[in-house]
């Protein structure tokens, strides 16, 4: 069963999304060429504490670090290290979950480091449109997986692969509920969507191949042709008049 969220349940998750994505926009100010990964995710601790909430990852399945830092090549689940330090021309996704109230926020963001290449900003832009595309059909009514085809009928059509070995979630007391959101699937199948579900969307893109490995530390995933690779993720309430993204100030 997908769960159904009260109006009081979506305040709180809409507070807690808030907070991601304020220390998120902070932390675009501070990506520059030189800085570590590490150093990303101290601040981010640091702008947590001061936001008075906990990261959702760390410790999540024994995850590590309290964000995800993500270069290039990199899907999903980069940890952050003083030894990952970014250089002009690289492109970086910063994934964020927050705990507040007994409720989570999560979102990311592939930001650009300095000047990249324009082959980089086309696949930045096409995957937070297709994030964008699919948030458009989670409208109570449709079905889950038209959520999914929206997503990557988008991107197959710019000639881009959409990663199949991860998927978005529903989110509440958890940072992951059901449902399994593919970003790939049929449309008109799946569960219909209703008013109070809360959806955390994220596509993840690459230039070449769908195809990932988990690398020797457990967790970092990576393109299997090393070709770039981009996500983003907001989490969304799906209301009476449409969807409304949670994780944007
Ligand atoms: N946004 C990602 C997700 O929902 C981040 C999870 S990182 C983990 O799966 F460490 F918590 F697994
Ligand atoms: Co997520």
């Amino acid at each position: 069963m997908i769960p159904i969220k009260s109006q009081e349940e979506i305040e709180i998750l809409s507070e807690a999304n808030k907070i991601v994505a304020r220390i998120l926009k902070s932390i675009k100010l501070i990506i520059k060429p030189g800085i570590s990964t590490k150093e990303l995710e101290l601040i981010a601790e640091d702008l947590m504490k001061k936001e008075g909430v906990t990261s959702a990852f760390k410790g999540y399945q024994k995850y590590p670090a309290s964000i995800c830092t993500s270069i290039n090549d990199e899907v999903v689940h980069g940890i952050p290290s003083d030894k990952r330090v970014l250089k002009n021309g690289d492109i970086v996704s910063i994934d964020l979950g927050v705990k507040f109230k007994n409720y989570y926020g999560d979102a990311a963001i592939t930001y650009a480091v300095g000047n990249i290449s324009d082959s980089a900003k086309e696949l930045i832009e096409v995957t937070e449109k297709s994030l964008y595309t699919g948030i458009e059909k989670a409208k109570a009514g449709n079905c889950l997986f038209d959520i999914s085809w929206a997503i990557q009928s988008f991107v197959e059509s710019k000639g881009y692969g959409v990663i199949r070995d991860f998927v978005g979630h529903g989110i509440g007391r958890q940072l992951h509920e059901e449902p399994q959101i593919p970003n790939y699937g049929k449309p008109h199948t799946g569960p219909i969507l209703k008013e109070g579900m809360v959806l955390s969307i994220e596509p993840m893109v690459s230039q070449g191949t769908w195809e990932v490995e988990v690398l020797d530390d457990g967790w970092t995933a990576v393109t299997l042709d090393n070709s770039l690779s981009c996500h983003f993720e907001h989490t969304i309430a799906i209301m009476k008049n449409g969807p409304v993204i949670l994780s944007k100030e």
